[in-house]
């Protein structure tokens, strides 16, 4: 059997489905744009400026867009354009999202704390405001927000972060709940390490990047691929049935109680 037609969620040949994704310029949000674009999607690619979009015109399937998903304009804006360019709406990935560290006691704590919850809720929920009616007008569809492994767990001086993805994670359960009869389904994916910029930051030493490795079960970072195929199975068919879940892909992290440390080996002993 060739190859694509052992992936599930796949469209029927000769039909181009439409999705579109926030935080499409790099990392995570990048690869899952490739991704459903290979596998036989249109895609509207939504980010803050059209220099780190440029990519996209190497891609006919690609449509850029930019914008900021906390002004909800653009949430109406990136499903107009889905439906004017594309004449349909199957998936959203509301992947945009920003990480900082929050020292309770700075000046710009409440500053910090806002822009946060204005990126990665606020987006979200205009995202899901927009989306899920003209899915639902249109038969469904699915909505994928993209939370974190520290939605379930805190992080020392990151609880604007923590709070931020706690809230993602319980928002698809509510969204799920109102539009479930519509045959919009609504999930979350929670990455872990991932090796994009939001992690790497320019600046991150090699020790830090080894202390993040240290306590992954399967003693590596994510790569942005991996996550993008938990993106594809919550936002295609191939999870047909799954509805208000958060999806850990995190080579195990969540798994730990948190007492002892899994086994460690070099990075140059791990093959997978
Ligand atoms: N990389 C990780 O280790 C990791 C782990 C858990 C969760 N995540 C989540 O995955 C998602 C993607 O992150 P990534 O690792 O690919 O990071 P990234 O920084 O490479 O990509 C994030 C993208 O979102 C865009 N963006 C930021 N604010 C925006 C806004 N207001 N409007 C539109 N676009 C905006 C950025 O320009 C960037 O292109 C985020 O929600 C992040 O919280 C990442």
């Amino acid at each position: 059997m060739p190859e694509h037609q052992s992936i599930p969620g796949l469209p029927e040949s000769g039909q181009r489905k439409v999705a579109i994704v926030t935080g499409a310029a790099t990392g995570i949000g990048r690869a899952a744009s490739e991704l459903f674009a290979k596998r036989g999607y249109h895609v509207v690619a939504v980010d803050l400026s059209a220099d780190a979009l440029v990519w996209t015109s190497e891609n006919d399937a690609i449509r850029p867009l930019v914008g900021d998903v906390s002004d909800d304009e653009l949430g109406r804006r990136m499903v107009a354009t889905a439906l004017d360019e594309f004449g349909g709406l199957d998936t959203v990935v509301l992947n945009a999202g920003i990480a900082r560290r929050t020292d309770w006691e700075s000046d710009e704590a409440m500053e910090t704390f806002d822009r946060i919850m204005a990126v990665n809720v606020r987006g979200v929920v205009s995202g899901i405001r927009h989306a899920a009616p003209a899915m639902a007008a249109r038969g469904g569809g699915a909505i994928v927000a993209v939370a974190s492994t520290s939605g379930v767990g805190g992080d020392p001086e990151r609880w604007a972060y923590n709070a931020s993805k706690a809230a993602v994670i319980n928002l698809v359960k509510a969204a799920a709940l109102d539009f479930g009869a519509q045959g919009v389904r609504v999930n979350a994916a929670a990455p872990g390490p991932t090796l994009t910029s939001i992690l790497q930051g320019g600046s991150a030493s090699q020790e830090h990047l080894e202390a993040l490795r240290r306590p992954i079960p399967l003693q590596r970072m994510a790569r942005p691929d991996e996550q993008a195929e938990v993106i594809w199975f919550l936002g295609t068919p191939a999870s047909s049935f799954v509805t208000g879940a958060t999806v850990m892909c995190d080579g195990g992290i969540t798994a730990n109680a948190g007492i002892f440390l899994p086994q460690s080996v070099p990075l140059s002993d791990v093959h997978h």
